[in-house]
């Protein structure tokens, strides 16, 4: 199948000054020849420059000290320089400079001279007055990577099918089968481009057919994958099951204690690095929502984790273990269990339990990816452990990728929480990026992680739009001061060329569309009103009285969950002043009311209104926001590439009534449920 070219659409831009004509690069290395091509045809396409390229390592010496004798302003044409400096700051970051006439790109390493190239065709396609300051040697271009590790998680099961996959099936496997053709190098290329650098390639709920990944059968075509991933500085890992000693190994138990069982790992590590030595390490979900762990033998998650990391240690791997470890079998009429406490109360206890090779991956709030939740505490909490921010790129409590919702701005804020970690009044680098960064406690083995809203649909995420959370992930992840607005007008350009009129009509869709999708579905932090199973449109009680933990308590008299420490006691796993700020309800965010406090429907917000009319009020606002955005697509009819409006606009349309769905389920069961009518009159069912 046919599918498009993502961010890395070239096209022609017009005026762009790019005096060059030659390329020097030595391309022994794989990723230095990629990063050579690319440039390439990028120069082709979007400055109609053909770039002659020189690879012969005496005549780039030549060249160099040619290139370095001349000034810069006497000469018109001028080589690009593709090098590698060794003195500079990690492996991974890169300077583009000009020198003498010509311009260099200069990596730490391979990769990072990959990353500078593509930042170099980036900033052709976006930024020409960038391009001209740095073309005359006015700027310098510098960027080491914020994250160590920055990396997406599918959810591709091996039948082809994905877990809350929205663009249609997996391009990893088919049948069962690993697939590697030119969309796999294409998907590497896009990983590259935007600085990602490991990919989690099977679902972390490894089920079946899927343990078998680490077995004779796959190891060959691993092999191969991986090594197509490392030519684009990629780090395949996988997901494996903790149960594999049961299933693959047939012993009675996986006891993470157990002699055999620690002796299957050591000699499953062997056979697997001896066919994919490149191999990251293994992400792992481990007593979670039915999965096998060691809780089965009254063990802890240190225990289960080491064991592993011990196993793989030699090998230089990682073993990347989830935090979303909750009680999913609870009594509705049990108000002291709260979903939220879990992953801290589980994981606190263990606090400099794990080996150095371990890394505890944490979803951004202590529920599942709802629209909007506090930031989890663990982050606050944890500082002996090396700890990955987890995300959701894929949609799946956030529109499915049927509506547009850029979640950049909502990544943005849980990356500047500020945790108080480092003490209160503490100098302000313990936000949430200073931690997982590993610049608070000088840690390694960090770094950010998406689930990945990836298919095989022509567009690659279902929605166009929605490539732009793809981009966006990678973007933030590699630059954490990146503002959304940045990220977004990158994105546009990028995939849609210079022109005025597509940035000044999607800029606004996409910065204002996480605020639009929360007001019409669940604002102020209450989360959850979804059908149950497949997650998608509006049904208030649908995980009311079941037992996943995920409740809003409405009576007739009001709505929320009490967090408080007459509550739950929820808000004491935060440091202060944290705590005290999400207790009362006068200084708790009001964009998160609900999330900590149970709350009257005649209870007055800031802005005067109550509670009830703020629900009535911002649905109505939502659905309205959702239907103008559609009616201001328009505009873009015979503007954008065919195929590309009438993909959008239908979606656009899908959003725009379902929005309307939304307000009328949500606002028809509060009116009923409280009696209140709405002070502005407007028809509630
Ligand atoms: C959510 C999602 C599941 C997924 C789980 C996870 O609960 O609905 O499909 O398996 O998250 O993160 O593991």
């Amino acid at each position: 199948m046919a599918y498009s070219k993502a961010w890395l659409n070239y096209q022609v831009v017009e005026n762009i000054r790019f005096p060059f004509d030659t390329l020097y690069a030595e391309t022994g290395d794989k990723r230095i020849q990629i990063a050579a091509q690319e440039l390439q045809v990028a120069a082709k396409e979007l400055a109609k420059i053909k770039l002659s390229l020189v690879s012969d390592s005496s005549q780039i010496q030549r060249a160099a000290k040619e290139n370095g004798a001349i000034p810069a302003a006497r000469v018109v044409k001028g080589g690009i320089f593709l090098e590698i400096d060794g003195e500079m700051q990690n492996e991974e970051s890169y300077r583009i400079s000009r020198q003498g006439r010509g311009l260099v790109v200069c990596g730490g390493g391979e990769s990072g001279l990959l990353y500078g190239t593509f930042a170099l065709i980036r900033i052709m396609q976006t930024d020409p007055q960038l391009l001209s300051k740095i073309c005359s040697g006015k700027q310098t271009v510098e960027q080491a990577p914020a994250n160590p590790l920055r990396m997406l998680n599918h959810w591709d099961n091996v039948d082809g099918s994905i877990e809350r996959g929205y663009a249609g099936n997996s391009f990893f496997f088919v049948g069962n089968e690993l697939v590697i053709d030119g969309r796999t190098r294409d998907y590497a290329r896009l990983l590259a481009s935007v600085g990602i650098n490991g990919t989690v390639i099977n679902n972390v709920n490894v089920r079946g057919a899927a343990t078998e990944l680490i077995t004779e059968r796959c190891l060959p075509q691993l092999s191969r994958l991986a090594e197509l991933f490392s030519s684009y500085g990629v780090k395949l890992y996988l997901s494996l099951n903790f149960a594999a000693p049961i299933e693959l190994g047939g012993l009675a138990t996986c006891d993470p204690l157990d002699g055999q069982v620690q002796d299957f790992w050591k000699k499953k590590m062997e056979q697997v690095y001896a066919k994919v030595p490149s191999l990251g390490g293994f992400l792992v979900k481990a007593d979670s929502e039915g999965r096998p762990g060691p809780f089965t033998y009254g063990r802890n998650h240190a225990e289960g984790a080491n064991m592993l990391a011990r196993a793989i240690r030699p090998y230089g791997g990682l073993i990347i273990w989830r935090c979303f470890v909750y009680n999913c079998r609870q009594d509705w009429r049990d108000r002291k269990t709260d979903r939220a406490r879990a992953g801290y109360d589980n994981f606190m206890p263990l606090d400099g339990q794990f080996d150095d090779n371990v890394i505890l991956q944490i979803k951004n709030g202590p529920m599942d990816f709802q629209v909007r939740e506090p930031v989890s505490p663990l982050f606050s909490g944890l500082k002996e452990t090396n700890m990955m921010l987890e995300v959701q790129a894929a949609q799946e409590y956030t529109g499915q990728q049927r509506h547009l919702c850029y979640l950049v701005p909502m990544w943005r804020e849980i990356l500047d929480f500020k945790t108080y970690a480092a003490g209160k009044g503490g100098d302000g680098a313990d936000s949430v990026a200073d931690i997982v960064s590993g610049r608070l406690y000088g840690q390694g083995n960090c770094g950010m992680a998406a689930v990945a809203n990836t298919g095989d649909d022509e567009n690659w995420t279902g929605h166009d739009m929605a490539a732009a959370n793809f981009y966006g992930f990678g973007r933030l992840a590699f630059d954490t001061a990146l503002t959304a607005e940045e990220i977004a007008r990158e994105w546009v350009r990028c995939t849609y060329g210079c022109n005025r009129e597509i940035l000044d009509c999607m800029l606004p869709m996409l910065l204002s569309s996480w605020e639009t999708y929360e007001k019409y579905t669940s604002p102020l932090g209450i989360g959850w009103m979804v059908n149950p199973s497949h997650h998608y449109g509006p049904n208030v009680d649908g995980y009311e009285y079941d037992r996943w933990g995920t409740y809003h308590y409405s009576d007739c008299r009001g709505m929320g969950v009490d967090r408080t420490m007459s509550g739950t006691g929820y808000v004491s796993q935060y440091n202060e002043p944290n705590c005290s700020m999400y207790e009362d309800i006068k200084t708790c965010p009001e964009e998160l009311l609900l999330f900590f406090h149970h709350v009257p429907y005649t209870y007055r917000l800031k802005t005067g209104k109550t509670l009830i009319q703020h629900i009535y009020d911002s649905h109505f606002e939502g659905a309205m926001q959702a239907q103008n955005m559609l009616l201001n697509f328009d505009s873009l009819k015979h503007i954008l590439p065919p195929g590309a409006f009438e993909r959008i606009h239908t979606r656009l349309k899908v959003q725009a009534d379902h929005a309307k769905e939304w307000r009328d389920r949500i606002n028809t069961y509060y009116f009923r449920i409280s009696g209140i009518p709405d002070e502005k009159g407007r028809t509630i069912y």
